[in-house]
C-alpha cells in the first residue's frame, strides 16, 4: 500500500514541520510530507521546506476576497498532491468550513498547553501568568471551535521556574516527539 500523504501548515519557525518531516524520512512515521503551506511568505518554515525538498504553497490571505476563496485555492493544491492528512503546526489562522468539510477527521493541530486549559493565543504566557507548575502539549483534531476538538495525545511537563525561554525550549522538545506519535495513532484510522 502506498504511504499516506501529509500537508503541514505553518506560519512561522517551522520546527514542528521539520520534526514531522524527519520522522517520515527516518521511518518512525509511515507517511510522506508532500506539501508545506504557509500564510506568511518568507517565514522561516519556507527555508526548512526548501532544505528538505518539500514543495511549498505560500499565499497572502489578504490577496483573496474571503477565507473560502483561499481555502478553495489550497484545496486545489491539496487534491493535486492527494493529501490524506493536514497537520497544523503553528498555523496562526482558524480553519474555515471549506477545509473542515473537505477533510473531516483529517486535520490535526498541536497546542502548547494541556487542553482544555489555556486555549487560544500565547498559551505559554497565559500558563506562566497563572503560575501553573505542570505545563504541557496537546495534539487534537481540529473542528469549528478554538482549540476544542477531540484530544489525540498529551504530554505533561513539570516546571517550577519562570524563565520563558527555558520553558519554551522544553515545550518544543516535547512537541517534536508528541506530534509524530499522535500522527501514528491517527494514520490507521484514515
Ligand atoms: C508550537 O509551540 C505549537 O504548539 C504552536 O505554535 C508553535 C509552533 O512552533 N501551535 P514551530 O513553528 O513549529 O517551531
Amino acid at each position: 500500500m502506498s504511504k499516506k500523504k501529509i500537508a503541514v501548515f505553518a506560519s512561522g519557525n517551522g520546527s514542528n514541520f521539520e520534526a514531522i518531516v524527519k520522522a517520515c524520512v527516518e521511518g518512525t512515521v509511515d507517511a510522506e510530507v508532500v506539501l508545506c503551506v504557509t500564510d506568511r511568505p518568507g517565514a522561516y518554515v519556507t527555508e526548512r521546506a526548501a532544505r528538505a525538498g518539500v514543495p511549498m504553497v505560500e499565499f497572502r490571505p489578504k490577496d483573496y476576497p474571503s477565507k473560502r476563496d483561499f481555502e478553495l485555492m489550497l484545496m486545489h493544491h491539496l487534491e493535486e498532491k492527494e493529501v490524506d492528512l493536514i497537520c497544523l503546526a503553528g498555523y496562526m489562522r482558524i480553519i474555515g468550513e471549506t477545509l473542515l468539510e473537505a477533510y473531516p477527521g483529517r486535520i490535526l493541530n498541536i497546542h502548547p498547553s494541556l487542553l482544555p486549559a489555556f486555549r487560544g493565543a500565547d498559551a505559554v504566557g497565559q500558563a506562566l501568568a497563572y503560575g501553573v507548575k505542570v505545563y504541557g502539549v496537546t495534539v487534537h483534531y481540529v473542528d469549528a471551535t478554538l482549540d476544542g476538538g477531540k484530544i489525540i495525545a498529551q504530554a505533561a511537563i513539570s516546571y517550577e521556574g519562570n524563565d520563558r525561554d527555558d520553558l519554551e525550549a522544553m515545550i518544543h522538545a516535547r512537541e517534536h516527539i508528541l506530534y509524530p506519535e499522535a500522527i501514528n495513532r491517527v494514520l490507521p484510522t484514515i
